[in-house]
Formats: C-alpha cells, sequence, structure tokens
C-alpha cells in the first residue's frame, strides 16, 4: 500500500480535545534564525497543544530543519522564544536554561527522530543497548528492567527480537529508523521532534512506518513537531499544519483546510503539483 492509499483510506487523525484552562505545550514566539538573509527562519511563532500533531511543510531550503533544530533545543536562536510547559505545569524559556538543564530535557521528557537514523543512534552499541542507554540516562540501573523493556520495545516497532543484541548498522534503513523511534519513545516522552522520518525509506516500508507512528501518537497521547515535504504524510499525522516558503510562515490551519482549500499561492502550487504528479 502507498503512502497516498494509506491516507486516503485511514480516517483523519483524531483531534485532542482542547480544554480551554490547558496551556500549549510549547509557545513559539517571533523565533528569526539566519545563517544569511533569507537562509534559516524568520519569525516564526506557534502553539503546540499536548496531544497535537503539527506538521511543517514547505520546500528544500525553506528552513524546515533550522527551525526544528531551534524548536529542539538544539540551536540558540538570533531572536525570539520558546517556552516550554513541564509536567508539573511550571513553563520554562528554553535558552534561558543552562546548557545541562536543556540537555537533560532533550533526554527526558522530549525526543528527536532524526531524517537519518544513524545520525539519532550509536552505531557501536546493540540494538538493545541503543534502547537501554535512554533508560539508563534517565535512572534506570536494572539490568533485567532494561533488557526486557527494549524487548518490548523492539517487537512493538516490529523489530524481531533475536536481533537485539546486533549492532544497527546490520539494519535496513526502515528498521534503523524503527529503532530509532524505539530508541526516542522507550522513556515516554511527552514531546517528540521528528525531521523527515520517512525520507529515503521505499513506499511500503514508508507506509508501514507511518501506520505505528500514528498509533503510537495516538495510544500515547504524543505531541510532535514533524517536517516532511511529504503532503501525503502531513495529511496522513499531522492535525495542523504550517506551510514555509523562503525561511518564513506563508500558511497555517488545521490540515484539511490548508491541503483541500489553500489560501497562498505559493500552498496553492504545493498542493497542485502533488495532484499533477
Ligand atoms: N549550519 C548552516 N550554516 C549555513 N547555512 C545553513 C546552515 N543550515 C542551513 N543553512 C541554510 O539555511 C537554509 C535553510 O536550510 P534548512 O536545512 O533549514 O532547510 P530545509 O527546509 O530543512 O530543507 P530540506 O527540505 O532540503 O531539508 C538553506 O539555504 C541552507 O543552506
Ligand atoms: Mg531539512
Amino acid at each position: 500500500m502507498s503512502v497516498t492509499e494509506l491516507s486516503r483510506n485511514s480516517a483523519i487523525m483524531p483531534t485532542p480535545t482542547l480544554n480551554p484552562t490547558v496551556q500549549p505545550l510549547l509557545d513559539v514566539s517571533g523565533i528569526t534564525k539566519l545563517y544569511q538573509p533569507g537562509k534559516g527562519c524568520q519569525d516564526i511563532s506557534f502553539d503546540l497543544w499536548p496531544g497535537e500533531v503539527l506538521g511543517i511543510v514547505g520546500e528544500s531550503g525553506s528552513g524546515k530543519s533550522t527551525l526544528l533544530r531551534v524548536l529542539s533545543g538544539r540551536e540558540a536562536p538570533d531572536s525570539g522564544s520558546v517556552n516550554y510547559q513541564f509536567e508539573n505545569g511550571s513553563q520554562a524559556s528554553l535558552y534561558d536554561l543552562s546548557e545541562s538543564d536543556r540537555r537533560r530535557l532533550l533526554r527526558t521528557d522530549w525526543g528527536v527522530v532524526h531524517q537519518h537514523p544513524m545520525d539519532g543512534l550509536r552505531p557501536r552499541v546493540s540494538a538493545g543497548g541503543n534502547i537501554g542507554e535512554r533508560l539508563m540516562a534517565v535512572g534506570n540501573r536494572h539490568y533485567g528492567d532494561i533488557r526486557n523493556q527494549a524487548l518490548d520495545w523492539l517487537s512493538q516497532v516490529e523489530i524481531p527480537t533475536d536481533r537485539i543484541d546486533d549492532m544497527p548498522i546490520t539494519f535496513s534503513g526502515g528498521m534503523q529508523q524503527r529503532l530509532q523511534i524505539a530508541r526516542n519513545l522507550v522513556t515516554h516522552p511527552r514531546l517528540i521532534f521528528m525531521d523527515e522520518p520517512t525520507g529515503g525509506l521505499d513506499v511500503s516500508v514508508q507506509a508501514r512506518l507511518l501506520d505505528l507512528i500514528r498509533n503510537l501518537v495516538t495510544d500515547l497521547g504524543l505531541s510532535v513537531v514533524i517536517v516532511t515535504h511529504d503532503l501525503a504524510v502531513a495529511r496522513l499525522l499531522a492535525h495542523r499544519l504550517v506551510v514555509m516558503k523562503e525561511s518564513r510562515i506563508v500558511e497555517s490551519g488545521l490540515t484539511d483546510q490548508v491541503l483541500d482549500d489553500p489560501q497562498h499561492p505559493y500552498t496553492q502550487l504545493l498542493v497542485s503539483s502533488v495532484l499533477q504528479g
């Protein structure tokens, strides 16, 4: 089944219930990070709500990955703020935290799924070790427990459990990507950043991975910011979309609204070129 077929056949993502007393998980305000004029991201603002999947779409070079690095605490912006609401209700401005607090956040509450899975995996550590490492980072020291959780997560992401002691470099691209997802989810993060998680995978592997991500998001109530240039992926996963062009947001809204009734000429072009393609 292709991604397009999968997205056509599946019901849209159930929208999380918005409770007026709930605060946004991320409050992004006026983020700018420019490498050169027009290269990077400029004046980006949006809220991300608990349980919400926000898609960032746009052409190559429009600044999607730059924005994701800033949002996930890996690259300080030139200006603007990213406010995060912790589980206990307290708030922090990401770049006012110390470097070590920011790193701790990335190891605990947050996860990052890289476009190239080996960027998010440790090549010389076994599959089980890659999953176990995240558990140890949050203080788990019980070997048997760590191994059992690693086995459980391997089967959740459909990696044969007898591969637990194999190195990730011996895995296919699709398996590496699933391992990266398992490594990120084992600690039950609240928020995951994904950069083109299905890029470079063949179509049937992509469809299965998307189905897996969809189910995990719904079952675990995850909040996700996902970058993709593939509108079928966006349609399948995202509740809301922001469309970027030349470093700025040109349109945003509910996924179906943006894709079925695009307002900005660039979004119209994007949608129509996919239909023709
Ligand atoms: N570290 C860097 N130093 C200098 N320029 C950079 C750096 N990172 C990104 N850029 C430039 O900023 C612009 C946005 O890049 P970015 O990687 O964010 O785009 P993107 O939307 O993720 O593209 P793609 O879809 O190809 O991944 C590009 O022109 C890129 O060359
Ligand atoms: Mg990119």
